[in-house]
């Protein structure tokens, strides 16, 4: 049995859906059900008994503790958090209170927790943090990768939130003895992703016929990893990785987002053509730039590669096929999750933004 915490949200359903397809253990789900939470993730799989879904928050320690306590869970994986940079920027409490607040009390949850187990049940406990390169700062162009050695340099109240986050979980390691991993990833993409992001949201832009609204000039770089590889590789970490350790989980994925919206037009161009014969990136605008937009994230993933024998699985051009599809053939999954508080945020997010 593990505990999964935000295993309604896009990457935490992805993995929660992967690790009960490819182990014998059970899953305990705590998910606070925000916007970004969604139970329609799980539509049309069987895992039984084996997922037991708990509606709550990370930032409720007498309902963890009560949790951790009847189903005395072999690991921790935390995956609840706000996620996204640009509500940030308009919302920036709610970051404080899950990835600050809501993972310290997690945290010290879990350490009341592991003092009640016997030595060989703490021997085998881990807690493992699911974080992003994002804590790193930005690249210039010819900087090397983020080594899990690089300073942390968080530019966005997103950023400075999970770095403070990372921070916590560390020091919970070197005081109190708690056996932790902690991983920092690049930009996912893949099913179930909401459409606030990049990808989704340019998908579902593009098949409505609205502009594709590309920030600044466009020649910002993230490295992009697809979403399995990703459930993989902590799968990986959570078996394998050495407690006290981070591993950074990269894509060997680096583009443009301009280039990045281009390839989703010429494959949406391919795969469900416009009527009138023009392409898809003709829909693109450019707009207001993201204040504080970091210029480049790149992943060095030697480490877990080298340690761990990981290394993803897909290319871009493999994974983008992969989830263009998915989205092509789950419209009603998209229609419910952009149907009710999604508008709005459309109109606060974009309605200001000039065109360029
Ligand atoms: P998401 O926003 O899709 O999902 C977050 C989930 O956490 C939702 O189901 C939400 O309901 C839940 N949640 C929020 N507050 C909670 C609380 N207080 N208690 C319990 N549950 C709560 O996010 P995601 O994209 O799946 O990201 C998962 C994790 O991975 C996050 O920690 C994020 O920082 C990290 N990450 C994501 C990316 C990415 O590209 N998506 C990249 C790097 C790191
Ligand atoms: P996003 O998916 O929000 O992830 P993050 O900011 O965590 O990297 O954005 C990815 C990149 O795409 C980022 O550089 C901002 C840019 N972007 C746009 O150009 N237009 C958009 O509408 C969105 C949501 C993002």
């Amino acid at each position: 049995m593990i505990l999964v915490t935000g295993g309604a949200g896009f990457i935490g359903s992805n993995f929660v859906n992967h690790f009960l397809a490819t182990h014998d253990d059970a899953v305990v789900n705590l998910d606070a059900l925000t916007y970004a939470g969604n139970m329609d993730n799980f539509a049309g799989t069987d895992h039984g008994d084996r997922h037991v879904f708990i509606k709550g928050s990370i930032a409720d320690f007498d309902r963890v503790s009560a949790i951790l306590q009847r189903y005395r869970p072999e690991a921790i994986v935390n995956f609840a958090a706000e996620s996204h940079v640009d509500r940030s920027i308009n919302f920036s409490r709610d970051f404080i209170d899950t990835n600050i607040v809501g993972t310290y009390t997690l945290l010290e949850a879990a350490r009341a927790y592991f003092a009640t187990l016997d030595a060989a049940a703490q021997a085998r406990f881990r807690f493992l943090h699911v974080s992003t390169d994002e804590v790193y700062g930005s690249l210039g162009p010819a900087d090397p990768a983020f080594a899990e050695t690089r300073r942390y340099e968080p530019n966005s109240p997103y950023s400075a939130s999970k770095a403070a986050s990372d921070h916590l979980v560390r020091a919970w390691h070197y005081t109190y003895g708690l056996p932790i991993l902690t991983t920092n990833c690049s930009n996912n993409y893949g099913p179930f992703q909401f459409p606030e992001k990049l990808i989704p949201l340019m998908i579902r832009n593009a098949l409505l016929g609205m502009p594709l609204p590309v920030y600044g000039d466009g020649q910002n770089v993230r490295d992009w990893l697809y979403v399995i590889d990703h459930c993989e590789a902590i799968c990986r970490v959570l078996a394998d990785g050495r407690t006290g350790e981070t591993y950074n989980i990269g894509g060997n994925a680096e583009m443009a987002n301009l280039d990045v919206v281009r390839t989703v037009c010429a494959t949406l161009d391919r795969l469900r053509p416009r009527d009138h014969g023009t392409g898809h990136a003709e829909l693109i605008t450019f707009v207001t730039d993201r204040p504080g937009h970091d210029r480049r994230y790149a992943i060095n993933a030697e480490k877990i590669r080298r340690e761990l024998g990981w290394q993803p699985a897909e290319t871009f051009a493999t994974g983008l096929e992969k989830t263009v599809r998915w989205y092509l053939e789950h419209q009603d999954w998209v229609e419910r999750a952009t149907s009710g508080a999604y508008r709005e945020w459309e109109r606060l997010n974009y309605a200001e933004r000039k065109t360029r």
